[in-house]
């Protein structure tokens, strides 16, 4: 048996649950004011029979005893298996010995520890001299537990050799380096350190500034199996609550920028680390806000390279315009993209620094980023000959009809239309000469109409969630065209956690790298499933459908939990009957999708 189905099998969530809150009867259920967020009325509910619980307040949010302990001690999957795991009497080594990646975050913890002492004695004073010339408080010194390398060229390798690390396992970190063969030596020396963490607050690896002028200005950790650059973004861990609350998440090249962000109460700032951002780093942020701002030097922001990449790193946000919308009142305001220019000469570093109010200003006028693509391709190009203005709208052809709605196509040749002083009917001809490969999708789409087998599936009682996890391992690449579900609507935790992994990992083996061992089971579970052979084409559709349906059971799970509730008096039946008359709204809404996807 799989150790989470172990542990649910042994702990009961009611009583897990009342280990925290005082919870009521109410009809078959239990009731209890949100552990969550503040309110007065109690709108949270223990469903014994589901094994589940559910917030129908502010959070309207759910799950079972793993993702209850996740969110109540704030902590991760692992975390709460952990926990969960000693409450039930299970031993967690058995089931773990194959941890693959488990040293890796520790040598780096380990290590991180380390620079944080050097930093502090009296071999540091020079680089502590530094940091108080870049103006960094103690507080934010030890909040993003910035540290120092050595000027040495091993103490970190004997260090972590007496804590009983292999030079292998250190190797592997990209901490050390062999420098000639049969010598290892450090691969930080005398360098500023800023450990960069993952989501989840863990430390995948450093980046290294030196002291003076010299070059590289910063070394990074090398890729390891825990560690790329690209798919990383630095400090999101400590900005994730402030991008939810906003939502809006501002996005700066370097550590310096986002730490002195963070410092003056700018507290969703996260770097991509000097390069442009990637489609993975964007892929790993699209679900946690709406708003996304680039803050770019000007030189940078107006090189075509960086436009290019703009649109390709950026693309994967279109599908969000699909997303099972769980606020009612947000129901389908796009995600949108802005670019704030930054003044030149300035970095977000020294513009917070000396001039707040005037990067707050920034950030509020940041610029949608085609309008922002137009102005400047506008801007750079001859705009006053009929030959200039020509090139310039077929080079900004991909760019207007990239949006779906022909509204927003409409908004976007306007403004070009008075850029140029050019008819908008002239542009939208040209746009249509432009567009024909159209009609050739619509012809794919006619073609198929193969369904999957559920058969397989028949007596699993997660049928369907299980089933839409497999076929999207089966056909990983449907992920970027499929309406994507929020993850709530998977009841079990275990494909929750797999499934956001599998958002943030391209293949299938960077998924079994980056996953849990203890999800290994499902995984290999779900890998197992034989499903009838099908085109990717129909993988989408049958995909759509599933979801639809999983959203719809979804729903009807949370209404029949409500009502199954009510007995007593104590709740207002005003209340209620609203949530229900909301949830019929979302209900509404995901059968239209169903029947738009399948007429
Ligand atoms: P910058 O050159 O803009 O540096 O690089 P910075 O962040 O302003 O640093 P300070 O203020 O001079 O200390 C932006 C980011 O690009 C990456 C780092 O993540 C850096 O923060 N970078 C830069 C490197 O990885 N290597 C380099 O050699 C330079
Ligand atoms: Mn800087």
């Amino acid at each position: 048996m799989a150790i989470t189905d172990d542990i649910k099998d042994r702990i009961d969530i009611v009583d897990l649950i009342s280990s925290y809150i005082t919870l009521n009867k109410a009809g078959s259920n239990y009731k209890a004011v949100c552990p969550f967020h503040s309110e007065k009325t109690p709108s949270f509910i223990v469903s014994p029979q589901r094994q589940s619980w559910r917030c129908f307040g502010a959070c309207s949010t759910g799950g079972d005893v793993l993702s209850f302990v996740m969110k109540i001690e704030n902590v991760d999957f692992y975390t709460s298996i952990k926990q969960l795991s000693q409450q039930a009497g299970i031993n967690l080594n058995d089931s773990v010995k194959h941890q693959k990646t488990d040293f890796l975050y520790e040598i780096n913890e380990q290590a991180a520890l380390f620079f944080q002492e050097s930093l502090n004695s009296s071999s540091g004073s020079l680089a502590k001299n530094y940091i108080d010339k870049r103006d960094l408080t103690e507080k934010t010194i030890s909040d993003f537990r910035i540290g120092f390398s050595l000027p040495s060229n091993n103490t970190l390798l004997n260090k972590l050799l007496s804590s009983g690390f292999d030079e292998k396992q250190i190797e592997q970190t990209g901490l050390c380096k062999i420098a000639r063969p049969g010598q290892v030596t450090d691969f930080f020396w005398n360098r500023i350190m800023f450990p960069i963490e993952n989501k989840q607050g863990k430390i995948v690896g450093f980046g290294g500034r030196c002291l003076d002028d010299s070059n590289p200005k910063y070394l990074n950790t090398p890729k390891t199996e825990i560690f790329d650059k690209q798919s990383i973004l630095f400090g999101l861990n400590k900005a994730s609550n402030s991008i939810k609350d906003l939502n809006c998440a501002v996005i700066v090249e370097g550590y310096m920028d986002v730490i002195t962000a963070h410092q003056n109460k700018e507290k969703n700032v996260i770097a991509s680390m000097g390069t442009a951002i990637t489609e993975q780093q964007v892929n790993s942020i699209k679900r946690l806000a709406k708003d996304y701002i680039l803050a770019m030097d000007s030189d940078t922001a107006g090189q075509s390279a960086t436009l290019r990449s703009l649109e390709s790193a950026w693309h994967v946000l279109d599908t969000q315009n699909n997303l099972f919308q769980n606020n009612l009142l947000n129901l389908g305001k796009p995600p949108k993209i802005k670019i704030a220019a930054l003044p030149k000469g300035e970095d977000p570093d020294s513009l917070i620094k000396n001039n707040l109010s005037g990067w707050k200003t920034l950030i509020e006028n940041a610029m949608p980023y085609k309008e922002f693509i137009i102005e400047i391709v506008s801007e750079k190009n001859d705009k006053t000959t009929p030959e200039g203005k020509g090139q310039i709208i077929n080079a900004l052809i991909p760019t207007i009809t990239s949006s779906k709605s022909s509204i927003e196509q409409e908004h976007y040749i306007e403004i070009l239309s008075k850029k140029l002083q050019v008819s908008s009917d002239a542009i939208r001809s040209n746009i249509g000469r432009a567009s024909k490969p159209f009609s050739k999708n619509l012809k794919r789409q006619k073609k198929h109409n193969n369904s999957i087998s559920l058969s397989a599936l028949k007596s699993d009682p997660y049928k369907t969630e299980n089933f839409i996890m497999a076929i999207l391992l089966q056909f990983p690449q449907s992920k970027d065209q499929i309406n994507a579900p929020e993850t709530e609507i998977f009841q079990k935790t275990e494909n929750r956690e797999i499934f956001t992994s599998f958002l943030n990992s391209n293949t299938i083996e960077e998924l079994e790298i980056i996953l849990s061992p203890i999800l290994k089971e499902q995984l290999n579970y779900l890998l197992s499933l034989k499903i009838e052979p099908v085109s990717e084409f129909s993988a989408v559709n049958t995909l759509n459908q599933s979801i639809a349906k999983l959203e719809q059971v979804h729903i009807k799970n949370m209404q029949r939990e409500l009502l199954s509730s009510i007995e007593d008096s104590s709740q207002n039946p005003k209340e209620i009957e609203k949530v229900i008359v909301d949830l019929n709204q979302k209900l509404k809404i995901s059968l239209n999708k169903y029947n738009q996807k399948t007429s």
